[in-house]
């Protein structure tokens, strides 16, 4: 994979041999007239841009009609571009079917639970599983890519754009059609779905294929197991269209890498990502701000996730903003200092690009507020200008280029089937949040300066002294194995309420919960106590816990109470436990308590293993570390996480990026971020 984004992306399209951390955009030229598109490779010369991502939403331009095509724009762009040095991410235009299409063949519009139709006008109109829409969108790609597939500009495919972002759940008679051919796939016979998804209850039991629906509105809740397998083929069915492109670009051109944009951010939670990672040649991610307390905790959780994702290896921000975007209730733009500091914070987590939505401020259209790197203010602009000192930035951290995050003591676990299943209708709470517990884990271990890596069960969890599973709520009986021996083999799992509960098909482990992991962590629950929303409970270390607690019994000898309830119902009993397993140990929390009193619990977590910060004593919590490392070098990246300026001492390497003072020692300013680099031993 490093080597396809080294060789290609990297380099752009100027012959340049050397790695390089690439720079650029969204590049729209259809929405401006053709005298600016010569100051457009001007300023992105300025800038330092190498490469851009064109013709994402060119279909009607590309094809204004069934039987027409229009490539002379394009061909234009396409050398300009290559004149300025410039390399083409090439996208195969299939994001947003045009009018003449949805026209023809309104039945590629995708359907709501609720029967509604989604009308064209906006975009991403179109069911991932019609094949009328599939035959239109492969026909495009075979255009484009025989049009370009010698062009010296193209370095990369960007196949489609961020596929699911608006049509990932389509409940259409296409999807009820492709839904029947997953389920046969999955389980063969109908007595073993009719007992997967648990239908003898509410008189579900399903006689013949046909009668199986995707989960539309219903009276009541509709079926779990319904409800969380179509989850699964939904996502399965992008990663099909995916492939589909994928195949035939692969067959055009084999020589060309094919990406397509993530968006592992917030609440985007439809598309498994972990699962289609294995499908392209290098992961790419888009990644935007939600203005809030643990906004940039935030963002550094979805970079490293993506790292995860991308198996520490680097990976491409597809996109981000250099400021306010225009899709939030109220859309603040970035501070001083933001756009450089944000950045840079993908780069600290593994990628080897840094691109924006979009090169130049629209000046019409839905996105015309949403900020870009030319402003509609022009180049004489701050944003610009803190573009182009980025620009700078990132030259200087060319030997970066091509390293991979090393290792951290600490993984946090996040699972795609835990987060679907667990916040499903019909449960304990409807209160719980399953991002934001990962995510008050990862901030409380930033807190205490501890370097953290988030994977999937698709890493390799025994390279961690620490693996945190918050709410592992869907616990194959292969992943119970793996996590017992994992405990017997010296690691320490910390994981948390609701975790253990159910296997794959969303079916109750019995015997008392955390039915998987009730051994390996030596208690059992025989009742869930969720909390109303606003009322806490005491614990004997007076933190206070919200959401949930459980009424748990010690099972095994070896099993410690860290922490007991001191209020309510429960006053008394074990909240927080640890049953240690040879050189091992399984702890279990079995309460909501925030970022503050997990920070102060987990050095107690986290004393078995004996891990703790790199950081000198007095940067632990102000400065995020990560570490990159590649041959012969590892490269520390300070982010500062205040508004203060920080002296930085105690940590040796060379200043690849960072502000010194007179006496040479470094200083890192607010929300500032330096690179030292080391050699690798
Ligand atoms: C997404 C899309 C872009 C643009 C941005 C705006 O990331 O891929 O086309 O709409 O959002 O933030």
């Amino acid at each position: 994979m490093i080597s396809t984004l080294q060789s290609r992306m990297l380099r752009g399209a100027d012959g340049d041999p050397a790695p390089r951390l690439a720079f650029g955009a969204d590049y729209n030229p259809e929405q401006w007239p053709r005298d600016v598109w010569d100051e457009d490779i001007r300023l992105m010369r300025e800038a330092g841009v190498t490469v851009v991502s064109v013709g994402i939403f060119s279909w009607a331009r590309i094809q204004p009609d069934a039987d027409t095509w229009d490539f002379g724009w394009l061909d234009e762009v396409m050398d300009l571009l290559h004149a300025g040095g410039i390399g083409v991410d090439l996208a195969t235009a299939t994001a947003s079917p045009p009018p003449w299409l949805s026209t023809a063949h309104p039945e590629i519009l995708p359907v709501t639970a609720t029967g509604e139709t989604l009308w064209p006008g906006a975009r991403q109109h179109w069911r991932p599983t019609s094949p009328v829409f599939r035959a239109h969108a492969l026909r495009l790609v075979r255009e484009i890519a025989t049009r370009y597939k010698d062009h010296p500009a193209l370095v990369a495919w960007h196949v489609s754009n961020e596929l699911g972002c608006h049509n990932v759940y389509d409940y259409s008679d296409d999807a009820a059609r492709a839904f029947r051919i997953w389920l046969r796939a999955r389980y063969g016979t109908l007595d073993a779905l009719n007992d997967a998804w648990g239908t003898a209850f509410w008189s579900q039991r399903y006689s013949d294929w046909e009668q199986i629906l995707p989960p539309r509105l219903a009276a009541s809740h509709p079926n779990p197991t319904q409800q969380l397998d179509f989850k699964r083929f939904s996502s399965d069915a992008l990663k099909e269209h995916l492939i589909a492109e994928r195949d035939l670009l692969r067959e055009i051109t084999p020589g060309i890498p094919v990406t397509t944009n993530f968006m592992v951010m917030g609440n985007t939670k439809g598309m498994n990502y972990p699962d289609w990672a294995g499908e392209i040649d290098f992961v790419s991610n888009d990644h935007y701000v939600h203005p809030g307390p643990q906004d940039r905790d935030e963002l550094s959780f979805s970079a490293n996730l993506t790292s995860g994702i991308a198996q520490g290896k680097p990976w491409f921000l597809m996109e981000h903003s250099t400021s306010a975007v225009n899709w939030q209730p109220v859309n603040v733009p970035k501070r001083p200092g933001d756009l450089a500091r944000d950045a840079l914070l993908h780069v600290a987590h593994g990628a080897d690009a840094v691109c924006y939505f979009q090169w130049r401020q629209s000046a019409a259209g839905a996105e015309k507020y949403h900020s870009a790197m030319v402003p509609h203010a022009g180049a004489d602009s701050d944003v610009f200008r803190a573009v182009a000192a980025l620009g700078a930035t990132l030259k200087t951290l060319a030997p970066v280029a091509g390293s991979e995050r090393e290792t951290a003591s600490v993984g946090i676990l996040y699972d795609w089937d835990s987060w679907w299943a667990s916040e499903q209708d019909s449960h304990p709470t409807e209160l719980l949040d399953y991002r934001q517990e990962a995510l008050d884990w990862y901030s409380a271990l930033l807190a205490l300066g501890i370097r953290t890596d988030l994977i999937t069960t698709r890493n390799d969890l025994s390279r961690y002294q620490v693996v945190v599973a918050p709410v592992l709520h869907v616990v194959p009986a292969e992943l119970a194995k793996e996590l017992t021996r994992y405990g017997e083999q010296g690691g320490h799992l910390i994981t948390t309420y609701f975790s253990g509960i159910v296997d794959e098909n969303d079916r109750v482990w019995l015997g008392g919960y955390p039915g998987a992991l009730r051994d390996l962590l030596g208690i059992r629950i025989e009742e869930f106590a969720p909390l109303l929303d606003g009322v806490g409970v005491e614990l004997d270390d007076s933190s206070t816990g919200t959401l949930w607690t459980d009424r748990i019994s010690a099972t095994d000898a070896d099993t410690e109470v860290l922490v007991r309830y001191a209020g309510g119902e429960l006053a008394g009993l074990p909240a927080i436990t640890r049953r240690r397993s040879g050189s091992g140990s399984a702890s279990y929390v079995s309460t909501r308590l925030g970022v503050e009193q997990l920070t102060r619990l987990l050095p107690r977590l986290l004393e078995p293993a004996g891990v703790r910060s790199e950081l000198p004593a007095g940067l632990r919590g102000s400065v995020e570390l990560t570490v990159r490392r590649g041959a012969g070098a590892r490269f520390l990246f300070l982010v500062n996480r205040t508004d203060t300026s920080l002296p930085v001492t105690g940590l040796p390497g060379d200043v690849l990026i960072g502000t010194t003072g007179q006496d040479g020692a470094l200083v890192l300013g607010p929300r500032e971020v330096a690179v030292l680099r080391q050699p690798a031993t």
